[in-house]
């Protein structure tokens, strides 16, 4: 049964020894299909590089990540638009807002977030949402913007039964679970177990957040199997069924892959 990684950084350098076998252990392992959502325009080459040597199993997404975002934004995103008229990417991401690990940028990520979902809008595409102690401010925004049309992910949910209810109701998004269901005290089993599994994709974010057994060492696509036999025995149903109908919901938002 194969399997859709929705969110890997392959390119970045962490892969640079073994990248080639991260991705044939991926395939060995069923995950056929992996997401490179962007980071920064840094990266972009690199992103491309791989999705031309692999073309059937790596897709992208450009987007300026919030914890990215300085007071030069603008110019990223004049960049960010340029690489979407090629017509090379799947989807705008990551775009979103982290106040985690910064404050003093609160008021241009949420801005650059909301023109990167205009943008998306503009290209008909999806959107790849990062969210860290800020669903008030992203809410706020996808509130603003919401239509019929637009649809997504909020990757590396870690939120509540309420914020997973919300992120519902918009209608056209759903819910990356990652390894940080495999950690012990998370508690995001108990809020996964109150989801219903058409609203959940799987992904790794590798190399960060590797599941149990392989926490605290670098993570790859691979170890997404951890991931999805932890959400099968939350929800009581077999592997097969967890690598269907999570690559449906992966293919309603990106797409036939
Ligand atoms: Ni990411």
């Amino acid at each position: 049964m194969d399997i859709i990684d929705t969110h890997t950084h392959l390119y970045v350098n962490e892969f640079d020894e073994d990248r080639n076998e991260v991705i044939r252990r991926a395939k060995e392992n069923g995950v056929t299909k992996m997401i490179l959502p962007g980071i920064n325009s840094g990266y972009i080459s690199a992103q491309l590089q791989l999705a031309e040597k692999y073309p059937e199993n790596c897709f992208l997404a450009v987007g300026l990540h919030p914890s990215e975002v300085k007071e030069d934004f603008e110019n990223e995103l004049k960049i960010v638009e340029k690489e979407l008229q090629t017509g090379k990417y799947i989807a705008v991401g990551e775009i979103g807002v982290d106040l985690y690990w910064d404050k003093k940028f609160a008021e241009h990520q949420k801005n650059a977030f909301e023109k990167q979902v205009i943008l998306a809008k503009k290209y008909s595409l999806p959107i790849i949402i990062h969210v860290r102690e800020a669903f008030e401010e992203v809410f706020e925004v996808i509130d603003r913007q919401n239509d019929t049309n637009l649809t997504g992910i909020f990757h590396s949910f870690t939120g509540t039964k309420k914020q997973a209810d919300k992120i519902i109701s918009y209608g056209g998004f759903k819910i990356g679970i990652n390894g940080i269901v495999t950690f012990k005290n998370s508690g995001l089993d108990k809020v996964v177990k109150e989801i219903d599994l058409k609203y959940l994709v799987l992904e790794t974010d590798s190399p960060y957040l590797s599941p149990v057994p392989r926490r605290g060492k670098r993570n790859e696509s691979s170890h997404l199997i951890y991931i999805a036999e932890k959400i099968l025995e939350i929800k009581k149903i077999s592997f097969e069924k967890i690598a269907e109908l999570t690559n449906d919901n992966a293919e309603e938002i990106f797409g036939h892959l």
